[in-house]
């Protein structure tokens, strides 16, 4: 009796999954290779200035980034964009100020707009919040193997467009083969030759979108590359901790482990 309703349990369990994926449709996330990713990844400087580049020309329209303070462009590690650069960057976006009562331009302090557009989310946290369990039945196998996650989600997403639209109470949606359901409200962004970079680099739809998934990936945690270099600091003296143990242990016993007894 127990036997078969756990077997009974058990297929509910299997065909519940399948049809929450089969009608959910989680979408198609594809691995890329970036350069953060790993022990000793980190962030390509001047991949986030072209992801800044991307933003700003593109996405900036729709989707701000109200938890990115605009001095951190500067950062080391991050953009590293000189001082003058940041606060000439600043000052393109406006800001109701209340003291003087007035809109003024943005300065270093100040952070990076809103989203201008209603039901576009804000994208400062996106890459981690859609850091995601890719994989089989969402176990997550991918991203712990391949490194898979939010940009990897972001990159998919946005080229991930299929070219087929269908409008439903009066928003059109968009089909995509990364968006979990299949339709997005987001018309394609990117297309080919939309941007130039000042550094040359290629700027077909998918390097464009690893440029700025990699850029989101520094807003959402721009202190990546600390906290990797403090846990393998951790690690390091962990191990030397161990072999100093293990021989203080040795010692300590030998007297003890070498004697041998008389019976
Ligand atoms: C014309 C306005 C517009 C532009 C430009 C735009 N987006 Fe969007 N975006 C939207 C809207 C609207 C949504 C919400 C779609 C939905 O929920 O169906 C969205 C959703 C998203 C999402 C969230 C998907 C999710 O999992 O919820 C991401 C990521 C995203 N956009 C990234 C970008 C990036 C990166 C760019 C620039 C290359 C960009 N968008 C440009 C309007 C825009």
């Amino acid at each position: 009796m127990l036997k078969k309703l756990s077997i009974a349990a058990l297929a509910a369990l299997t065909f519940s999954a399948g049809g929450a994926m089969a009608a959910g449709g989680e979408g198609h996330v594809h691995d890329v290779d970036f350069s953060f990713e790993g022990p000793f990844g980190k962030f390509d400087q001047n991949q986030l200035q072209r992801g800044l580049q991307v933003y700003t020309e593109v996405c900036a329209a729709c989707h701000g980034l109200r938890y990115v303070p605009l001095r951190t462009l500067a950062d080391e590690g991050g953009p590293h964009l000189p001082e003058d650069q940041v606060r000439a960057y600043a000052a393109q976006f406006d800001i109701y100020d209340p003291a003087i009562d007035d809109d003024r331009s943005r300065i270093v302090t100040d952070h990076f707009p809103e989203s201008g557009l209603e039901n576009a989310p804000d994208l400062s946290l996106m890459a981690k919040a859609r850091a995601g369990f890719h994989g089989p039945y969402g176990t997550g196998i991918n991203q712990f193997f391949k490194g898979m996650g939010g940009p990897e989600y972001i990159t998919s997403i946005l080229t991930g467009y299929t070219g087929e639209e269908k409008e439903e109470a009066g928003t059109t949606f968009y089909e995509n083969t990364a968006f979990p359901g299949g339709w997005i409200a987001m018309a394609p962004p990117l297309f080919e030759d939309q941007l130039e970079f000042a550094d040359g680099h290629s700027n077909d739809v998918h390097h464009v979108a690893e440029d700025v998934s990699a850029f989101l990936m520094w807003t959402a945690e721009p202190k990546m590359m600390a906290r990797k270099q403090a846990g393998l600091t951790g690690v390091l003296f962990l191990a030397v901790l161990s072999v100093l143990l293990y021989l203080t242990n040795k010692k300590l016993w030998a007297p003890v482990k070498g004697k041998k007894f008389e019976v």
